[in-house]
Order: structure tokens, then C-alpha cells, then sequence
């Protein structure tokens, strides 16, 4: 359990929810199941991002039912000596109740009993749909339960709704306590960027064979011996031309001086991502080509930094960037004018798609991709329809999310550059991607991940020490 939020935190949550349910609606709330790895051992286990929000329970086997009267009830593993042996403590039904602010808790083993009693006059059952394996029958088995006693005069729902969409609009917006864990989150992964960056260079200096493993696992005693749970994602530690692959892994390749490194790694910290990325000369030093485009990229980042406040769009970050980013293309280039035209031309025709093919940023929270809708609520009605000038399909847009205090958002502009026909030799095989995690405020917007540099001839000197 995560020990620096206070329990009251998820009751008042969870009432907020209970609002939304009305008065005759329930909501069940399942945790992420345990998966199995092969004969004996499972997949490090990771509770479900919802579950977690509104209880702050890290076992596993447990279902949260609200009801619209604002009544929580949990269903969670009975203590049991023996399995407590194996697996570990357990905090079981009798003292789940006060260490969780609940109203009732059971065994989890009663839940098939319980359910159709707890659904039973209730108008609209809400559970997240399309999540959880074999739920959506497990309702269903219940539901019937509960139409089998309508002739005693009981009533059945008639409703079923997606609780994702009111819990996705309330985790959007990150309250003070989420917001502290993030920062420490970030500050973890932003040491373990430190670490990492210097301890290349020094392995280097020292001659040693090198491999992006070395790195990934510079990266994970950071995160360790800062208390995180485990990563927030896979790392990318690629060395050289790796960076040219979104999705790489740190794998065997050899981290050899000349050459760039991107890490993309975060922790997750108490439930919560960081997702931070920094691409480094291997041996600290820059070369021509290579800081060229890192100066672009750099510039580019710091436009949608400076269009990320609360009034713009989330697109907006990403047009800020994409409009330094093609210009400074142009200025390298990257992109020949006589064939691609102005800077306008480039951005109309998406000219740059080659070298930066995909978005600027995502929501951040619990989930390191994480929940929450990229349109405007009171404005999905607007649809307008565009021609993409790569594909040629038909694109619906709606207008894009207003950014508000309280959001948290990645901001991750990059450019890779494969070799191909027109392409400068001197940029082949280059990648290139900064990514920092930034919490919108009244202001503007604040960058958590800073811990580690960007600029740089701050990077270089950094990896001097
Ligand atoms: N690490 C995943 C991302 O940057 O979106
Ligand atoms: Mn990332
Ligand atoms: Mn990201």
C-alpha cells in the first residue's frame, strides 16, 4: 500500500465517483489479475491504475463495489496462515475496513454471492468494459441471478455503462497528492539519466566493451534505490542507429564512442509513471552533424514547452514543435527546398512526416500512456473533416482537449534520420528524441523531469565529471 497518501484521500474520491453513479447506480471496480509467467512464477504483479485510484490497495484478488449512496464495499483475499507463508501478508476483510475507510469487506471468495444482492434494485451497473477478461460475463451471470427473483419484486438493472468515461475525467486531473508523487517519480528517473549518461562516458574512458545492457542496468539501481516499484515502461537504451527505432529495447548492442545514445526510461513510483527521454553522445562529446540536430530538436521542445499553458489546445505543443523542427530541416537539410517549398509547404504536405512521425505528447498519470479524452468534452459535436496529404484518407477531427491546471502531459519532440535517397550521409542514423513530464499550472506549465539537463553543453559537461 502506498503509505504517503492518506486513506482519507481515496474515501473522498471515491465519493466523488458515488456522485456521478446516481443515486441507483453501482459501480464495480475489479484489480488487475495476477498473470503467470511459466509453472511457478508470475509476472511481477501490478495492480489495476483504477482499482489503485480509488483505494490505494496493492493486492491482488479484490473487487471495489460503490454504490450510488456513497457505500463502499471491498472484496479482498481472507487472511490465510498458510498462503501468508508463501505469498506474504495479507490485510484481509476484517481489518480492511478501517486501515481503508470502507463500509463492509469480504472475502474475495464471496463475491459471486454477494453481487446479485448488491445489484438488486439498483437502475445502471458501471464497471470499466473491455478490461477485464471474462467481467463482462461475470455481469451478466449475476444480472440473470438477479432476474430470476424479479417476480419477488425485485428490480434489475436495465443500464450497463462504461465507467471508464467518468473515472477517465476525473484521473485527468492530477490532485496535490498525485502531483507530489509524480515529481518524486520524476526526480527518481531524472537521477537515474544522470547516472547513467556518466557512467557511459566513464566505462568508455576506461575502455571497457560497453552494451546498452550496461546502461539499462544503471538506469534500474537508480530507480531501485529510489524506492520505485519498477519501471513504468520497457527502457530504451538504443546505441547508434537503434534511435532510429521508435519501440527498441536495451538489448546486446555495443555503446561505441562517436556515436549517440537515446534513453527513453521512467520509474513508476507508488502507482504513478514518470517517462523521461535524453539522447547523449556516448563519449560526451557532440559532433558537428549530430548537435545540429540536437540544437533543432532542443528548439523545438522548447516551443511546445512555451505553448503549453492552461487556454491552448494539446495540439498546440505539438504544432509548436512541429513548426521548429521542419524549419530547421529546411536550414540543415534535411529537406531540400526545391523539392518540398516553404515552410509552410512542408508543414501543409506533412513533408517532415519521414523524419518526425509521431506525436509530441501524451497524458501521464499511472499509466504511462494514461486516461483521459484527447477532445474537448463540450465540443465533440464539432467534427470537421480533412484529407491526409500522405495517405490520402479522410480524417474526422474533433476539437482538441483545452489544457488545464491539474493535467500532466509528456512534451516529446524528436527526429530520426535512416539513410535514403536525398538524405544527407553526414545525419544518417541519427535519433533523436527529449522528452520531460510537465504538470500544467495557472501559469504555464511545470517541468518535473528537469533533475537531469538538456542543453547540450550542459549534457557534456555533466558526462566531464
Ligand atoms: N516511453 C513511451 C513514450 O515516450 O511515449
Ligand atoms: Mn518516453
Ligand atoms: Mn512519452
Amino acid at each position: 500500500m502506498n503509505t504517503t497518501v492518506p486513506t482519507s484521500v481515496y474515501a473522498q474520491r471515491r465519493a466523488r465517483l458515488a456522485a456521478k453513479l446516481g443515486g441507483t447506480g453501482i459501480a464495480i471496480v475489479p484489480t488487475a489479475p495476477e498473470r503467470p509467467r511459466n509453472r511457478d512464477s508470475d509476472f511481477l504483479y501490478r495492480h489495476d491504475s483504477y482499482f489503485y485510484y480509488l483505494t490505494g490497495f496493492t493486492e491482488p484478488n479484490a473487487c471495489l463495489v460503490l454504490t450510488g449512496d456513497g457505500k463502499s464495499t471491498l472484496f479482498c483475499q481472507p487472511k490465510d496462515l498458510e498462503r501468508e507463508i508463501w505469498d506474504g501478508y495479507r490485510l484481509g476483510p476484517e481489518a480492511a475496513v478501517g486501515a481503508l475507510a470502507l463500509d463492509a469487506a469480504f472475502p474475495v471468495t464471496d463475491l459471486d454471492q454477494q453481487m446479485p444482492k448488491l445489484l438488486e434494485n439498483r437502475a445502471t451497473v458501471w464497471f470499466p468494459f473491455s478490461i477485464h477478461e471474462g467481467l463482462e460475463q461475470r455481469v451478466a451471470g449475476w444480472l440473470t441471478q438477479v432476474r430470476a427473483r424479479v417476480r419477488y419484486g425485485a428490480l434489475c438493472p436495465e443500464q450497463q455503462s462504461d465507467l471508464c468515461a467518468l473515472l477517465d475525467e476525473m484521473r485527468l486531473f492530477k490532485d496535490a497528492h498525485e502531483q507530489d508523487v509524480m515529481r518524486r517519480a520524476a526526480a527518481i528517473s531524472a537521477r537515474a539519466h544522470v547516472r547513467t549518461m556518466q557512467a557511459c562516458a566513464r566505462m568508455l574512458r576506461d575502455g571497457r566493451d560497453v552494451r546498452e545492457f550496461h546502461l539499462d542496468a544503471e538506469l534500474m539501481h537508480e530507480f531501485r534505490m529510489g524506492g520505485s516499484q519498477s519501471p513504468a515502461y520497457n527502457s530504451i537504451v538504443a546505441a547508434g542507429s537503434n534511435a532510429c527505432v521508435l519501440h527498441y529495447r536495451a538489448d546486446v548492442a555495443p555503446v561505441r564512442a562517436g556515436e549517440l545514445v537515446l534513453i527513453d526510461a521512467g520509474c513508476e513510483l507508488d502507482g504513478y509513471a514518470s517517462d523521461i527521454t535524453r539522447t547523449f553522445p556516448a563519449d560526451g562529446k557532440f559532433t558537428g552533424p549530430q548537435r545540429a540536430l540536437y540544437d533543432i530538436v532542443l528548439a523545438s521542445q522548447e516551443a511546445a514547452v512555451a505553448a503549453t499553458r492552461p487556454g491552448a489546445r494539446f495540439t498546440d505543443p505539438h504544432e509548436a514543435a512541429v513548426k521548429v523542427l521542419a524549419q530547421g530541416m529546411l536550414d540543415v537539410g534535411l529537406l531540400a527546398r526545391d523539392k518540398v517549398g516553404s515552410l509552410e509547404d512542408v508543414i501543409e504536405k506533412r513533408a517532415y512526416f519521414p523524419f518526425y512521425m509521431h506525436r509530441t505528447g501524451h497524458w501521464l498519470g499511472m499509466d504511462v500512456h494514461d486516461c483521459g479524452s484527447y477532445v474537448e468534452p463540450g465540443e465533440v459535436g464539432q467534427v470537421s473533416e480533412r484529407k491526409d496529404p500522405l495517405s490520402g484518407e479522410i480524417i474526422k477531427n474533433r476539437p482538441s482537449r483545452v489544457l488545464q491546471p491539474g493535467m500532466v502531459l509528456t512534451i516529446e519532440p524528436g527526429i530520426y534520420v535512416r539513410p535514403g535517397e536525398g538524405v544527407p550521409p553526414a545525419f544518417h542514423n541519427i535519433g533523436i528524441r527529449i522528452e520531460d513530464d510537465a504538470i500544467v499550472t495557472a501559469q504555464g506549465c511545470e517541468l518535473i523531469s528537469r533533475g537531469v539537463p538538456v542543453r547540450a553543453e550542459e549534457i557534456e559537461a555533466l558526462m566531464r565529471a
